[in-house]
Formats: structure tokens, C-alpha cells, sequence
């Protein structure tokens, strides 16, 4: 196994703990490195930065399976990955703790004024008063996206004395004492505080602009910490500048450097009670160590057991803890016919299925199936030549 770009050493050491030779890089390679490298890995681990083509997939014959330790996986291309039945797994939940904790803070921050009071304090200004100020119990949240961080806010904020509102596009539970609204503009009216946490989906793109700022309630406080390109910045300014809005704390924008010491710019640079931060709401150490032992597990699952659960591009076969000892993972294009095929192939060798699971996922089929004994090299080769096979492991 190659882990690259400085994965969290729990990562490293749950792996060889399993067994497995692992070698480590502290950064991020090229293609034509990664290229020489993938041709003796089985597995490969990364980050962001390095980006899995098309090419380097075609120079990695043993490569069975890539680990992004992060959440986004832009950086793989899925469909080579798919094709060749290597599986792809990310952590999609790994830090979405770290981002409701920093909501937090940002809330009980902007409503204290604590950045303005803070930077009064260097300049050697005293001004003890309360006004402006408030304490978070009692006061209305209003979540718009309500999926894996928003309903994580939604039980924090409840647990501080908030009262939450919450509208979500897709009809989701309300936890606790949560209420759902109908409409984004049934929520922006009801609440004193708006936080974004919709997923980056295209029709997102400027979802939040001067119309939906104008409905905010007077005096409230708007966090985003999603995607920049949702937000009107502009016009989150202007409301800002009016004293319509009385603080903001932003996390994401439409253009964000690309590495430490880029320029940065905004339209929100300058104003007072309002939290700039680099795009940090889910980097914490916690969260690298989760998104370290979470993907490292998810690989150990797949070698050992041929388990996809949670895969971003092979179906999803998620298996029951007593799978049985002898397993042929089998990895197909999906067309008709090969399951009657390969239960065939078992059944003219006298082999019985003890269990077996198929999934589907757009031109992919995945097949699992377990014996009593062990499978003939003769019945390993039939599977192999089927025309249909794309990857074949016998556990
Ligand atoms: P998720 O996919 O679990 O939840 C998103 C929710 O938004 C879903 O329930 C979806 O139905 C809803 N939604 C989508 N469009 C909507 C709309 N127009 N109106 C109302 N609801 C809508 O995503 P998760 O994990 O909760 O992440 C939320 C956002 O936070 C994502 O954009 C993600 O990229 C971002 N994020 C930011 C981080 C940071 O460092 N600032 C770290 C982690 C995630």
C-alpha cells in the first residue's frame, strides 16, 4: 500500500497492524511519479492533491482499491476507477463535527461581538457595555440544508437552548424539537440567525442572494460554511453595511487560493463583525484522525471480505459479520445474463452457494458469492475468461 500526502499515522498503523506493507509519503505526486509508483501497489491512499487519471489507472495493474482520505473525491477519475473495478472510498462524515463546532463558536461569537470587542481590546480601547450583546438560549436558528452538519447543529444548538427551524429541499426527520418549514421564505422570516449547510449540487449556484438577504428578519446574523458560490457576496455586503444584517461569519467563497500565501480577496474584507476563516470548518486533528481510521477501515473491509459498503463507485454489498469461509468476489459489466452464468459454472463443478449478494450500479455489477470448500483453479479460470469479467478475487 502507497499512502500519500501525509495521511494521519492511525491510518498507517491500523493497516500494518492488518497485515499489510505499507509506505508513506509526506506529499503529493505528480502523474508521472504516480504513474511509476502504481505499477507494484495494490492500494493507493491520498489526499486532494493527488489526482488519479485515466493514465495513471492504466499503468496499475494490481491496483485494487484508492483511498481518498478526504471528503470530495474530484481528484479520482471514478469512471476509469469503475471500469477497471478498482474501488474508490472517501469519509463523507469524518468532519462534519468539526464544522458544527466552529457554527457554534460563530454563532455565540457574532452575537457578543466578540471580534469587535477583542480587536477594541489590542488597540487599547475599553468599552464594557452590553448592548448588542446576547445570550444564544432562546434565541431561533434557522438551518437551510438539513443533512448530515445541519442535523448535527440542529442537536447541539436545541442542547444551548435555541430554538430551531430548519428547510431542507428533501423531506427529512426533524430531530428533537426541531420544526420544518415549507419554504426557505417561511424560514428566513422566522429566524434571527440563517446558516447554510445545503450540499454543493450546480442549481445551488446563487441560491442565496439579495432577495432571500431582504426577507432576514432585522438585525439577524448569517453563517455560511458550504459552498461559496452560494452566496451573493455583494449583496450580503450591502445588507451588511446597511446594519440589516448584524454579522456574518463566512467559511467558503467563490474563489478560494489555491495554496498557503495566494492572495486572497473578497468582497466581505473590511467589515466589522463579520468572521473570515480559510475554508477550515472541517480541519481539525480530530477530524484527520477520524477520516484516517474510517478510510483506512474501509480499505481493510473490501481486502479482507470483499465489502463495499459506503464505495463511491462500485455497488454497495455490505455483508453480515458471519460470511462464510471460502468467497469469490466478482466484479461484471452489467449486461444480462451473468449471474445465471457464474451460478452455473459452480453448479457443473459441484459446487454449492452457501450465500451470496449482488449489486448493481449504473454499467457495474458486483457479485459475492460464498462456498463450503474452496474454489477450483479450473472454475477460477472460467470466471476470469467470461467476456463480462472485469475483476475476480477468491478470499
Ligand atoms: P449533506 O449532503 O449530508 O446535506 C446537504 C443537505 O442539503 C441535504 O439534506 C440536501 O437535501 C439539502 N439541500 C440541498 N440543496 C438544498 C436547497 N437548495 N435547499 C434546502 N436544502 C437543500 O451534506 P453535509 O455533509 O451536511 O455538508 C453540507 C455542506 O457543507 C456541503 O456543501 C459541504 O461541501 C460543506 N462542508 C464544508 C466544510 C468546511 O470546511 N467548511 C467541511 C465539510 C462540509
Amino acid at each position: 500500500m502507497l499512502l500519500l500526502e501525509n495521511i494521519h499515522p492511525d491510518a498507517t498503523a491500523l493497516l500494518s497492524k492488518a497485515g499489510y506493507q505499507v509506505d508513506t509519503a509526506d506529499r503529493a505526486l505528480g502523474e508521472d511519479e504516480l504513474v511509476e509508483r502504481l505499477a507494484t501497489v495494490d492500494v493507493v491512499g491520498l489526499r486532494s492533491n493527488t489526482h488519479v487519471t485515466e493514465r495513471a489507472f492504466e499503468a496499475a495493474p494490481h491496483l485494487l482499491a484508492v483511498g481518498a482520505f478526504c471528503i470530495g473525491t474530484n481528484q479520482v477519475d471514478l469512471a476509469a476507477a469503475s471500469r477497471r473495478g478498482v474501488a474508490v472510498f472517501n469519509a463523507p462524515f469524518s468532519n462534519t463535527r468539526s464544522v458544527v463546532e466552529l457554527v457554534i463558536s460563530e454563532i455565540i461569537a457574532l452575537q457578543r461581538g466578540l471580534t469587535d470587542k477583542s480587536r477594541m481590546m489590542h488597540e487599547g480601547k475599553w468599552d464594557k457595555s452590553a448592548k448588542g450583546s446576547h445570550e444564544v438560549r432562546g434565541r431561533r436558528l434557522g438551518i437551510v440544508g438539513y443533512g448530515n452538519i445541519g442535523s448535527q447543529l440542529s442537536v447541539l444548538a436545541e442542547a444551548l437552548g435555541m430554538s430551531v427551524w430548519f428547510y431542507d429541499t428533501e423531506d427529512k426527520l426533524a430531530l428533537g424539537n426541531a420544526r420544518r418549514c415549507s419554504s426557505l421564505e417561511e424560514l428566513l422570516e422566522a429566524v434571527d440567525i440563517v446558516t447554510l449547510h445545503v450540499d454543493g449540487r450546480p442549481s445551488n449556484k446563487g441560491l442565496f442572494g439579495e432577495a432571500e438577504l431582504a426577507r432576514m428578519r432585522q438585525g439577524s446574523i448569517f453563517l455560511n460554511l458550504s459552498r461559496g458560490f452560494v452566496v451573493d457576496h455583494a449583496a450580503l455586503r450591502a445588507h451588511i453595511e446597511s446594519g440589516h444584517i448584524a454579522g456574518a461569519a463566512v467559511d467558503v467563497f467563490p474563489k478560494e487560493p489555491k495554496r498557503k500565501g495566494e492572495p486572497f480577496v473578497s468582497e466581505l474584507q473590511g467589515l466589522p463583525n463579520v468572521i473570515l476563516t480559510p475554508h477550515v470548518g472541517g480541519s481539525t486533528e480530530e477530524a484527520q484522525q477520524d477520516i484516517g481510521r474510517f478510510v483506512a477501515g474501509k480499505l481493510h473491509d473490501y481486502l479482507s471480505s470483499g465489502s463495499t459498503s459506503m464505495s463511491v463507485n462500485l455497488p454497495n454489498l455490505v455483508l453480515p459479520p458471519n460470511a462464510g469461509e471460502f468467497r469469490v468476489t466478482h466484479v461484471h459489466a452489467n449486461v444480462p445474463g451473468v449471474l445465471a452464468a457464474v451460478n452455473s459454472l459452480f453448479a457443473t463443478h459441484g459446487m454449492n452457494i452457501e450465500s451470496q449478494y449482488l449489486g448493481t450500479r449504473g454499467d457495474i455489477g458486483y457479485v459475492i458469492t460464498d462456498t463450503p470448500t474452496d474454489c477450483p483453479a479450473e472454475v477460477l479460470d472460467a470466471l476470469a475468461e467470461m467476456p463480462a469479467t472485469i475483476r475476480l478475487r477468491a478470499l
